[in-house]
């Protein structure tokens, strides 16, 4: 088999065997075939895509590149969630123990935040202790004895990931579906659950800014997914504001405990995200026969304090202090040297946000990183003040600035103020929830 034959016929827009596409993978991962024919491989699929069966192939093929966690010694179903990455998203912290509340059984590994978006590890790591580089034993026997569990992927899962993402990165062939589908298809499937919610963003925080393009890749991943044997599911939801209020990582893990607190109201947006998750994990596990069962459930397990119980246990077993989720202690995780709420420059109301600009704000105060393995500052971030729909008037506070490093902090502060869109007239806030495919 010849690349440069296999290239050009994706080239000209055939469908490429199941065979060409081991060869292809294969041949990466393994340095036999260069950068410079992945990079026209990878352009070739970006501008003539890629059928459903090409896509679960290349899934599967990149997913057997390196290690693939078992967790056949687990009971019943396994269940995971995974967020196309969002700004203020702290969903997992609060579905992955309600869902283990109701009595699934949730075995997640996830990734750090890069660029705009948060990741569930540095939250984690917020709390003083919180290990999430277990050994696959020691993160299964966790998950036996209370039903949850959250560490990072593995160093060698997914290689041939790695590094094509890198290559897509520099050679403009990041936006095209089949690529991210298999992309972050391969890394679930790696990771061993038998079900997988999956939460695709859309907006303009989100990697994909247009609805019929989130749509598009969440039916991907759900064919994807079924084909390789696996139960899925993908929710459409709004990134066009940030979910939570808080966007930072010590920040986002206090307002987490909030929701599990039964502190937050149940029309909010990142409760009822919450819900749709954890309602669809549930229906997938098995736990729950209806949407409505399974929110009943989800719904008791908050205000019965089983979730947040069940969250304590969590970082507990992880290493962490979990007295630091207790209402005076979270406080210390949160404290800065100053707090400094962003002034909305006139009246009206909040018609629209840039939520990336948002989730920049929060890098530009040390929450998040630039590039791979740049240190954080847990503590800092921002808490918006405000939603879309609210009225102000000018000098109400949009967001509150928690500070440490004051060097990006005029930035930070005009990238609040030009982010989020003040007008005359109310506009009806958008849903949240756009849908979910199956
Ligand atoms: N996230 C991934 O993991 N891969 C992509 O290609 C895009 C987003
Ligand atoms: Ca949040």
């Amino acid at each position: 088999m010849q690349f440069t034959d296999i290239i050009e016929k994706k080239a000209d827009g055939k469908e490429l065997s199941t065979e060409e596409i081991r060869f292809m993978i294969r041949g990466y991962t393994d340095g036999v075939i260069p950068d410079y024919q992945m990079a026209s491989m990878c352009m070739a699929i970006r501008q003539c895509g890629m059928t459903a069966r090409e896509s679960t192939d290349l899934t599967i093929a990149m997913m057997h590149s390196g290690d693939v966690a078992d967790l056949s010694d687990l009971p019943g179903i396994k269940l995971d969630k995974h967020s196309t990455g969002g700004v203020g998203d702290t969903t997992t912290l609060v579905v992955a123990p309600l869902v283990a509340a109701c009595g699934g059984t949730v075995a997640k590994m996830s990734g750090r935040g890069l660029g705009h978006t948060g990741g569930t590890l540095d939250k984690l790591e917020a709390i003083p202790g919180t290990d999430v580089e277990l050994s696959m034993e020691r993160f299964c026997e966790i998950v036996r004895t209370i039903g949850v569990a959250v560490i990072g992927q593995s160093e060698n899962l997914v290689p041939a990931d790695k590094k094509m993402y890198a290559l897509r990165d520099v050679t403009a062939t990041v936006r095209s579906i089949p690529l991210i589908a298999s992309s972050i298809m391969s890394k679930k499937l790696a990771s061993g659950a038998n079900a997988i919610v999956l939460d695709v963003k859309t907006g303009s925080g989100a990697f994909m800014r247009r609805q019929d393009e989130a749509e598009e890749l969440a039916r991907l991943m759900v064919d994807i997914g079924t084909m390789a044997g696996r139960k899925v599911r993908a929710a459409i939801t709004n990134m066009n504001q940030p979910l939570g209020m808080a966007i930072g990582n010590a920040l986002e893990v206090k307002e987490a405990v909030e929701l599990l607190s039964g502190n937050i109201p149940e029309n909010d947006p990142l409760f009822e995200v919450c819900m749709v998750l954890g309602a669809n994990m549930l229906e997938l596990g098995g736990l729950a026969r209806s949407k409505e069962e399974a929110e009943a459930k989800l719904r008791e397990k908050i205000y019965s304090g089983d979730g947040l119980r069940r969250l304590h246990w969590m970082i507990d077993m992880q290493g962490g202090d979990a007295s630091y989720l207790d209402p005076d202690r979270i406080e210390e995780l949160v404290a800065v040297r100053r707090r400094i709420a962003v002034p909305a420059p006139r009246d009206g109301y909040v018609t629209g946000m840039q939520t990336e600009g948002l989730g920049i704000a929060a890098r530009l105060l040390g929450a998040g990183r630039e590039t791979k393995g740049q240190a954080i500052d847990p503590a800092v971030g921002l808490v918006m003040q405000v939603r879309c729909g609210y009225h102000v008037d000018a000098g109400d506070p949009l967001a509150v600035l928690y500070v440490n490093d004051e060097r990006n902090l005029d930035e930070a502060e005009a990238m609040v103020r030009t982010s989020v869109f003040i007008e005359d007239d109310y506009r009806q806030p958008e849903p949240m929830v756009l849908g979910v495919i199956e």
